[in-house]
C-alpha cells in the first residue's frame, strides 16, 4: 500500500465532533460518519498551496473545479452533466433542507424509506412538511429493499417529494437499475420530485455499479435533484463543500431561490480541496476501498466468531455497518455499548424500532476496529 490507513492519529484533543463527544472518557467513538484517516496527500498539498497564498477573500468555484466535477461524473458514472447544472452547497444537509422547503407548500409530505440518515426526517419537519416514513424490508439474505405496496399506500394528494439515499445510509444498499427504475416510475406516476442523496456513491465495496437516478431517462433527469460531495469518500466533511446537480432549469431556479440570502458563500479551502479530491485522488480512493473492504470483512468474521446473536446487514457500500442486536434484548443498545467503551449510533435515531439496531462506523485503523470489537465481545459476554 502506498497510503497509510493503519496509523492511529490522535483526534481526542482536536476539534473533532466525533471524538469530543467522549472527551475524558475511555469510549472509542464509532458514531458520526467521518473516518479517522488523514485526507489524501493531493488534498493536503492543495490546501497548503491555498493557505500559502495567504489571502482568504470571498471565493467562487474556479472553471478548473467545474471542469473536474464534469469530468468526474463522466469518468466515474458515465453521466454527462452541464456546468450550469451544478449548484454549490456548503453541505448536503443544507441541500436536503433547501429541497424540503423549496418545493410544494407547508403541510405537504415528503416520502422516505426508513431506517435512514436522520436529516431525511428532520429536514421536512424544519420546513413545516410531514415526513412520510415507510419501512424498508429485509429480504431473506438480509439486504433491505423498498416495500412498494406500503409506499403506494403512503401516497396522499399532498405527497410532493421522495427522498432517496443511494447508496443507502445506514443499510448499506447500492440500489440496482431495476430498483431505481421502479423508484423513477413511482415518482413519475405520483408526480413526485426525486431528491437523491448520493454522498456515499464513491464508497462501493462490492462489485456493483453505482447508477445516478438522473441517468435512467430524460424524464427521470427532469424530476431529479442529485446531491453529491467529496466529503465522505475523501474524508473532508469539515471543509464543507458539496453540490447539487439539477438539470431541469425550473427546478434549479426554484432551488436556488430558496437558498438566496440564507445559504452562505462557499469556503475557499473546501473548493481547493474538492478539486484535488476529484482530479488527483483516485489512487488514494482505490486503496481506501481495499482497506475498508478489509475492515468490513474483519468485522463480519469477528461477529460470526465472537458476537453471537449479532447480525450484520450485508454492507455493499459505505463504511457504516447496520447491526441487528435484538437477540440480546437490550432496551437501549447505544447506551449499553457506550457504557462498555464503544460509542455507536443507536438505531432509534434512524427511525428504527427501539432496542434493535446500532450503526457501527468502521472507517478507522484496523487496530481501533479490533479494540472496539474486543470491547463489544466483553460487553455482550457480561450482559
Ligand atoms: C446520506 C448522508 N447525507 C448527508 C450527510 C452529511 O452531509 P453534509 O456533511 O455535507 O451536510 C451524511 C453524513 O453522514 C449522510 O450519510
Amino acid at each position: 500500500m502506498t497510503f497509510d490507513f493503519d496509523t492511529v492519529i490522535d483526534r481526542a484533543n482536536s476539534d473533532s465532533r466525533k471524538w469530543r463527544k467522549y472527551a475524558g472518557r475511555d469510549i472509542l467513538p464509532l458514531w458520526i460518519a467521518d473516518m479517522d484517516f488523514a485526507a489524501p496527500p493531493a488534498i493536503l498539498e492543495a490546501l497548503h498551496r491555498r493557505v500559502d497564498h495567504r489571502v482568504f477573500g470571498y471565493g467562487q468555484p474556479l472553471p478548473s473545479l467545474t471542469e473536474a466535477v464534469v469530468q468526474y461524473c463522466a469518468t466515474h458514472y458515465h453521466w454527462k452533466i452541464e456546468p450550469a447544472w451544478i449548484v454549490w452547497l456548503p453541505g448536503l444537509v443544507t441541500g436536503l433542507n433547501v429541497a424540503a422547503g423549496a418545493f410544494g407548500e407547508k403541510g405537504d409530505a415528503i416520502l422516505t424509506g426508513t431506517p435512514v440518515y436522520p436529516p431525511f426526517m428532520s429536514a421536512p419537519k424544519n420546513m413545516g412538511r410531514e415526513t412520510s416514513k415507510v419501512a424498508l424490508v429485509p429480504r431473506a439474505d438480509g439486504r433491505y429493499e423498498f416495500d412498494w405496496a406500503a409506499l403506494e399506500r403512503a401516497i396522499t394528494p399532498r405527497t410532493r417529494l421522495f427522498f432517496l439515499c443511494n447508496p443507502h445510509n445506514p443499510v448499506g444498499r447500492v440500489f440496482t437499475r431495476p430498483e431505481l427504475e421502479q423508484v423513477a416510475a413511482f415518482c413519475e406516476r405520483h408526480n413526485l420530485l426525486l431528491v437523491s442523496d448520493d454522498i456515499h456513491c464513491d464508497l462501493i465495496l462490492d462489485d456493483l455499479p453505482y447508477i445516478p437516478a438522473a441517468t435512467l431517462s430524460s424524464a427521470a433527469a427532469a424530476r431529479t435533484i442529485t446531491l453529491m460531495a467529496p466529503s465522505k469518500t475523501y474524508n473532508m466533511p469539515g471543509l464543507a463543500c458539496s453540490f447539487a446537480v439539477i438539470s431541469d432549469p425550473k427546478a434549479r431556479a426554484t432551488f436556488t431561490r430558496a437558498m438566496a440570502g440564507i445559504v452562505p458563500e462557499m469556503n475557499v479551502l473546501g473548493l481547493a480541496a474538492c478539486e484535488a479530491a476529484l482530479r488527483d485522488s483516485e489512487p488514494w480512493r482505490q486503496e481506501l476501498l481495499a482497506y475498508l473492504r478489509g475492515n468490513r470483512d474483519f468485522l463480519a468474521r469477528f461477529i460470526t466468531e465472537h458476537l453471537r446473536g449479532v447480525k450484520l446487514t450485508p454492507c455493499e457500500a459505505t463504511y457504516l455497518a447496520w447491526l441487528d442486536v435484538s437477540a440480546h434484548a437490550l432496551p437501549n443498545p447505544g447506551e449499553f455499548f457506550e457504557q462498555h467503551g464503544v460509542g455507536l449510533s443507536d438505531g432509534v435515531q434512524f427511525g428504527a424500532p427501539a432496542g434493535r439496531f446500532v450503526r457501527f462506523n468502521f472507517g478507522c485503523p484496523r487496530a481501533t476496529l479490533a479494540e472496539a470489537l474486543a470491547r463489544m465481545k466483553r460487553a455482550l459476554a457480561a450482559s
